[in-house]
């Protein structure tokens, strides 16, 4: 069944507020992904209304731009999806770097344009800031290739507000794309706010808090060889329980208030928080797309919000947030 999906307006595009985040089929970090179960997930969006991809050349080292390229070339119709990739990433034996150098962008957006087997990128993302450099510097790269046609719309991801007040003196910013989900709420401090003010779409990433929030995991849960989820402090002892009792509680208030999953309340409360344009969901096969389906057609109230809030901060005693996943700075 097509879901009734809603959507928002990204400099002029018509997107929808689910996005598939493809970090996963990138292959690296979540565990095996077939080429055919990757291809399959990303032309399976149009079952639920979905025409947003969020990729970026670091998921699987291109794998994921290649897989994606290949899902559009097998679809035929470029234009009917919404591609969002990033740039400014370097990796190398030494590990994971930001590079937002001007000269190494050109060549990234080539090298992912040959890769996504495409002309034009709808939305092209900083990954993170480089902050051994000024943020103009990765903004003048950009506003380049938008006054060239090449991208459609700018964006940047993991940027504080002062370094989108920095970016945006050079050139326009429609997008930030920071981590956001229940058990995640820094944004609520600076960068919400100003997003709001300026006009800027948030695309929250982890909306599912890494499957946290999925509902399917317990104790007992076993994490491939390389999986992120590995070394992620939410999902060690003794933490790990507690974020596992607050998902127990918050699946039974799902289910007595509205009939629903955990999975189906935590993606529902990142679209009803004010000023978040659309949530990523990362997903490796099809079906795990069928729950988008469930998450439309009815709201929280501030009341439901209030309650939510109360139990985790209830369960989760000791909370850690997401910066394990900041890349190291280049010297
Ligand atoms: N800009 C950045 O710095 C940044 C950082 C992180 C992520 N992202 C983007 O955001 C996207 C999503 O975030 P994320 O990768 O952190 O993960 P997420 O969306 O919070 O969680 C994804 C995981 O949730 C589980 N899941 C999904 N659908 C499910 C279902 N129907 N039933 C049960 N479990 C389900 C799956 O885990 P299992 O496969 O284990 O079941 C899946 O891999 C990424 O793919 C990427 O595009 C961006």
């Amino acid at each position: 069944m097509l879901a009734d999906m809603e959507r928002f307006t990204l400099n002029s595009a018509e997107v929808s507020r689910i996005g598939l985040g493809t970090w996963a089929i990138g292959g690296t970090e979540w565990g095996e992904v077939s080429d055919g179960d990757a291809i399959a997930t990303c032309l399976a969006i149009f079952e639920h209304g979905i025409n947003l991809i969020d990729t970026a050349p670091i998921y699987g080292y291109g794998r994921a731009e290649q897989l994606v390229g290949r899902a559009m070339r097998q679809h035929g119709q470029r234009e009917k999806f919404y591609i969002a990739t990033k740039a400014g990433l370097e990796w190398n034996e030494r590990g994971v770097f930001a590079n937002s150098d001007p000269v190494r962008l050109r060549q990234e957006f080539e090298d992912s344009l040959r890769r996504l087997g495409t002309e034009y990128v709808d939305l092209y993302q900083i990954h993170w800031p480089d902050t051994t450099i000024p943020m103009e510097r990765p903004a003048e790269a950009l506003l380049g290739l938008y006054e060239e046609g090449k991208i459609r719309a700018i964006g940047v991801s993991n940027f504080s507000a002062a370094q989108m007040d920095a970016f945006r003196r050079v050139a326009p910013l429609h997008s930030n794309q920071p981590p956001y989900n229940l058990f995640e709420r820094a944004i609520d401090g600076e960068v919400l706010p100003y997003c709001r003010k300026h006009g800027i779409a948030v695309l929250t990433y982890s909306s599912l808090c890494r499957s946290l929030l999925a509902g399917r995991l317990t104790l007992d849960t076993k994490f491939a060889e390389g999986d992120v989820r590995r070394v992620d402090p939410k999902f060690q002892p003794p933490r790990f329980e507690q974020y596992l009792n607050a998902v127990a509680r918050l699946g039974a208030f799902a289910h007595e208030n509205y009939g629903k999953s955990v999975l189906e309340l935590a993606a529902r409360w990142v679209l009803d928080r004010p000023g978040v344009s659309a949530a990523l969901w990362g997903a490796k096969r099809p079906e795990q797309l069928s729950a988008v389906d469930g998450i439309f057609g009815w709201k929280l109230d501030d009341a439901a919000m209030a309650r939510m809030d109360a139990i985790v901060q209830e369960s989760v005693t000791d909370p850690v947030g997401p910066e394990y996943l900041m890349p190291d700075v280049r010297s």
